[in-house]
């Protein structure tokens, strides 16, 4: 193994390198006109328009309303971030509406509604229950639990089913809940994510620390010394 001062070197002349590259050709950030990676200041002039701000140590350029995401030489805003819209003067507001996801051009007139609602006459209305998606009072897309009949989101009859094609008919079951004869019932074990035919056989389990090892949830470095 390489002594540790190896490693201190090699770090260094990748950074070295990183420097070079930043400071003789275009900055990571494509508003900033001149960088320097090795000063500590990634970005120390921006380009016209964009005022160099600083943020839990890094510094960045951006337009001069934090709202603002681009914005030409004069500092006049082009275009918000989502969730705002321009005004008169330029400047960006928040959505009027504030179901609204995008009112970039004027922030009084909305062009797309948040997740769950949708536009009927240049206002966000909520979808009926059950919905993630919809066109008024028409579903397109249900939510978890539901299922779309005719554009209508309906309930699943398993409260612990997390997809159904129809009401009756379960096709997966809630995470950390099996298909137990057609039924979704708890998995036994707290850690088991999916169980098959059987509470208590586990098909798969939560998260990167344990695995399914004959239907049961073991420790990963446990299951690769066996
Ligand atoms: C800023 O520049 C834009 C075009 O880039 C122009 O339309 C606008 O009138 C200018 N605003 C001011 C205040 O100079
Ligand atoms: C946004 O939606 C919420 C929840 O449906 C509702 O209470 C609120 O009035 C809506 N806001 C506007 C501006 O319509
Ligand atoms: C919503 O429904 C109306 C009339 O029912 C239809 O004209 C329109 O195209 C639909 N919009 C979407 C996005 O499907």
């Amino acid at each position: 193994m390489a002594p540790p001062f190896a490693k201190l070197a090699l770090g260094s002349v990748l950074l070295l390198q990183v420097a070079f590259v930043m400071g003789n050709s275009r900055c990571l950030d494509d508003n900033c006109e001149s960088c320097n990676a090795r000063k500590g200041t990634p970005c120390y002039k921006c380009q016209e328009g964009y005022v160099l701000k600083e943020d839990l140590g890094n510094s960045y350029c951006a337009c001069e309303d934090p709202a603002c995401n681009l914005c030409t030489t004069n500092g006049t805003c082009t275009q918000c971030f989502v969730g705002y819209g321009l005004d008169e003067e330029q400047s960006c507001q928040p959505c009027s509406d504030s179901n609204c996801s995008w009112c970039g051009a004027d922030y009084q007139t909305c062009t797309e509604c948040a997740m769950g609602f949708s536009l009927v006459d240049d206002k966000c209305e909520a979808c009926p229950e059950g919905c993630t998606a919809c066109n008024g009072t028409q579903c397109t897309e249900c939510g978890y639990g539901y299922s779309l009949q005719e554009g209508e989101c309906v309930a699943c009859e398993d409260k612990n089913c997390r997809t159904c094609a129809d009401p009756t008919t379960c096709d997966e079951c809630a995470p950390s809940y099996g298909d137990v004869n057609g039924e979704c019932k708890q998995c036994t074990d707290p850690v088991c994510l999916t169980c098959d035919g059987k509470a208590s056989v586990c098909t798969e389990c939560r998260g990167n620390r344990y695995v399914a090892v004959d239907g049961k949830c073991v420790i990963t470095s446990e299951a690769r010394r066996r």
